[in-house]
């Protein structure tokens, strides 16, 4: 029996050059892991008109993990294969842990003057199968100077709720134990209510925890000016979206930024991405930066419970960039390379 299964999507534009890197990376820490290659993407949609057989989906689904790169082309409309491959993979597979770290690592600069490595250390734990992203809604009278568009989110007392006892979890085990819910309930008075009240109702289980509740408006602010002040966060699908591109803008950037689509009881594969998407504008040049895909494939390796390997990956990949010269020219390969080498 192999170590473990992994179903590759490497994807489109810089995804193809990323995935590369991290499955080097897992290779060389997890010897005999199987891979099976799925080439799905804008590629595959041009030729065959369809974003994901389900011949296709079941084969992934009989995977341990999914080790994801990105996914959009400017040659397929937007949303076709955003919504029928990386959302339809969260829906069906019920991957409503979107769990997405941030921490400034030696070596990193941040935007923000002041912060020094280690001051910040965040986890946005993003609701993944609820909210605007079900596409629930519709358009009426479309070109017309009537049209009316609505997008509606849905928010179950079910998928609140377990989404936010993951974060509370996750608080628990963490040295600062504080958690912040981020919301809009000024505004969005139905979903937010249910939101807070399953919040305060599951904080009352857990007084070890401290609590916080923040606007999106304010905490963007506060993601800016002080993202110190974080720990975990818990959000819906939107709005931690949102909120995870600025954690990795303060934290050295999109190209270190980590997620995983998961599936907390194994039930399903969990995806392993990185935040970022296929960067059409820099594809192919092969100086897309692999941080976010290798450390993607360290948070696959735990979710696996290989949390040794998972150690070591991301602390290579921290030496990595600590070893990097500011300003210097980044080449996808060189530095994949060099993080597989020293493990
Ligand atoms: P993007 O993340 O692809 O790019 C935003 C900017 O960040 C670009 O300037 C890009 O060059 C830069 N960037 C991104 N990753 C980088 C890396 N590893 N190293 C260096 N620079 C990097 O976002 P976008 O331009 O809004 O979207 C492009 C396409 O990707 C769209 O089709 C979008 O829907 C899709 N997308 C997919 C995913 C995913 O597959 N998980 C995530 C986000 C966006
Ligand atoms: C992400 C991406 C996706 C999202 C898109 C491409 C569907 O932006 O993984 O952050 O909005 O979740
Ligand atoms: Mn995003």
């Amino acid at each position: 029996m192999s170590v473990a299964r992994i179903a590759v999507v490497a994807g489109d534009g810089i995804g193809t050059e990323v995935t590369a890197q991290a499955r080097k990376v897992i290779e060389a820490v997890l010897p005999g892991t199987e891979f099976d290659d799925y080439d799905l993407g804008a590629r595959f949609y041009n030729r065959t008109g369809e974003v994901l057989p389900q011949a296709i989906e079941d084969e992934l689904a009989r995977h341990d993990a999914i080790l994801l790169g990105a996914i959009g082309d400017p040659s397929v409309p937007p949303g076709v294969l955003e919504r029928g491959l990386l959302l339809k993979l969260r829906f069906d597979f019920d991957q409503y842990v979107n769990l997405r770290p941030s921490k400034l690592w030696p070596g990193t600069t941040s935007p923000l003057a002041g912060i020094k490595p280690g001051e910040i250390d965040m986890v946005v734990v993003r609701e993944g199968t609820e909210g605007l992203y079900v596409g629930a809604g519709g358009v009426l009278h479309k070109d017309t100077p009537a049209e009316i568009a609505t997008e509606e989110s849905l928010n179950t007392r079910y998928g609140v709720e377990r989404v936010i006892r993951d974060a509370f979890a996750r608080a628990e085990r963490r040295d600062r134990r504080h958690l912040t819910l981020v919301h809009k309930t000024n505004v969005l008075t139905k979903a937010g209510s249910l939101w807070a009240r399953t919040f305060a109702a599951v904080a009352a289980e857990h007084p070890d925890v401290t609590t916080e509740y923040q606007h999106v408006d304010a905490a963007s602010m506060f993601m800016v000016s002080n993202p110190q002040r974080y720990d975990v966060i818990v959000t819906d699908n939107l709005f931690g979206d949102i909120i995870t591109d600025i954690a990795a803008a303060v934290t050295g950037g999109i190209g270190m930024a980590a997620s995983g689509s998961v599936n907390p009881e194994r039930k399903y594969p969990s995806t392993f991405e990185p935040v970022h998407g296929s960067a059409p504008d820099i594809a192919g040049k092969g100086i897309a930066d692999p941080a976010a895909a290798i450390l993607s494939a360290s948070l696959l390796l735990e979710h696996l419970g290989h949390a040794d390997e998972a150690r070591r990956v991301s602390e290579a990949v921290a030496a990595e960039v600590a070893s990097r010269t500011p300003g210097a020219d980044l080449r996808t390969a060189e530095v994949g390379d060099r993080i597989a080498t020293a493990l």
